[in-house]
């Protein structure tokens, strides 16, 4: 793992990387892609939760007490569809408690180059302080991560992690201008946006590779 000064942790494991490595390669089938993303997310979900708060519980073994522990308060998951809905599953199995809520967000073509669209948005109503994690497969500009965080904020929600695949420099850029306090993790930082504002050499369109209308 390395952590950047400016709230950005890049898992640094060569399960991550392999995992990587198969989701960014064309030729990798859907089925593969969906498998490859889910435990790429336990991972990287894993390393979100490594500051979790938690409080102590004993709970008593077939032999006797054991001093453990719980997280409170619960994290709640929040996957930005569509493609962050391939992660929610892997979430769910560390997470099999915590409230959901959903944001459909759209990346869309504007005179000015590339727009947001949020055209969902269905939080629980139990978000008040309480630690988001925002999954999502790419940071692209950082427009959607930006769109969401705001939306949130307006749940009064606690401290909020990205959690994604893949990052690109300008959208690390721009989320740490708009939201400052948002950490992102994530298996790669890579190198640039190209005109369309694809991350490259990233691994193409996240959404289209998961539910195949590529
Ligand atoms: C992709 C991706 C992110 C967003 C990243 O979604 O899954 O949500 O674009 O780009 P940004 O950082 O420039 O906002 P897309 O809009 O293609 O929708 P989809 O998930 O439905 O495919």
């Amino acid at each position: 793992m390395s952590v950047s000064p400016a709230n950005v942790t890049t898992v640094d494991h060569p399960v991550a990387a392999a995992l990587l490595t198969r989701l960014r390669d064309k030729d990798t089938a859907v089925e593969e892609f969906r498998q490859r993303l889910d435990a790429l997310t336990f991972l990287l979900v894993s390393e979100a939760l490594t500051d979790a708060t938690s409080v102590p519980e004993t709970v008593e073994t077939p032999l006797g007490p054991a001093e453990g522990s719980r997280l409170e308060p619960m994290p709640a998951i929040v996957p930005v569809l569509r493609a962050g809905l391939g992660m929610l599953d892997a979430a769910l199995r560390l997470l099999p408690a915590a409230p959901v809520g959903f944001v459909g967000m759209r990346r869309i073509e504007t005179s000015d180059g590339v727009g947001h669209e949020c055209y969902l948005e269905s939080l629980p109503g139990v978000l008040e302080d309480r630690p988001v994690l925002v999954l999502d497969p790419m940071l692209a500009t950082g427009g959607s991560a930006a769109a969401v965080i705001r939306v949130l904020g307006e749940s009064g929600v606690g401290p909020v992690t990205m959690v994604c695949t893949l990052a690109a420099p300008e959208g690390i850029a721009a989320l740490q201008s708009s939201a400052a306090d948002v950490r992102i993790v994530t298996a790669a930082v890579d190198s640039h946006l190209d005109e369309r504002a694809f991350i490259v050499p990233g691994l193409g369109d996240a959404g289209d590779r998961l539910y195949g209308s590529a």
